[in-house]
């Protein structure tokens, strides 16, 4: 990994202070470590129809793919500073469709956290490649 992963999660819990949770005052920061090595940020937004509420990660890697980049190596999470903030279920399944060998980062901060595999955390997942290996007329991921 070409950044540390105390760096990124020091870069994680910068953005967290972006934060808009006006709701749940719960802030999320996450940063995503791209293969071409670049760090892409993001933060949970929440909305007064709460349905509307975008994940940190979810912010990060949304914002990461409409730049143009869609394979990427580790994701830091850092939500509750006193306790381990796991992506929600959403989340995991946007993560392991860009980022079958991503490594999570989930820390309370620089000097306490963990790290997972995907298959760690979303065992037994449904990916492209279940579409792609699929007899189904019309199912092509290579035509995305
Ligand atoms: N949240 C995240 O941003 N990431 C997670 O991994 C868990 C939950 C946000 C969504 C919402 O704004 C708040 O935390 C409480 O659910």
């Amino acid at each position: 990994m070409i950044l540390t992963h105390q760096e990124l999660i020091r870069i994680a819990l910068e953005v967290r202070e972006n934060a808009y949770v006006p709701y749940s005052r719960f802030k999320v920061g996450a940063a995503l470590l791209g293969v071409s090595g670049k760090v892409y940020t993001g933060c949970n937004v929440e909305c007064a129809s709460y349905g509307g509420t975008n994940c940190a990660e979810r912010t990060a890697i949304f914002k990461a793919v409409s730049e143009g980049e869609r394979s990427f190596t580790a994701i830091a999470v850092v939500g509750d500073p006193k306790a381990y903030t796991f992506p929600c279920g959403i989340c995991r399944q946007v993560m392991v469709e860009f980022g079958r060998s991503l490594e999570i980062i989930v820390a309370k901060n620089a000097d306490d956290y963990r790290v997972y595999s995907m298959d760690d955390i979303l065992p037994h997942s449904f990916t492209p490649d279940d579409l792609e290996n699929s007899c189904q007329e019309g199912a092509h991921t290579h035509d995305l």
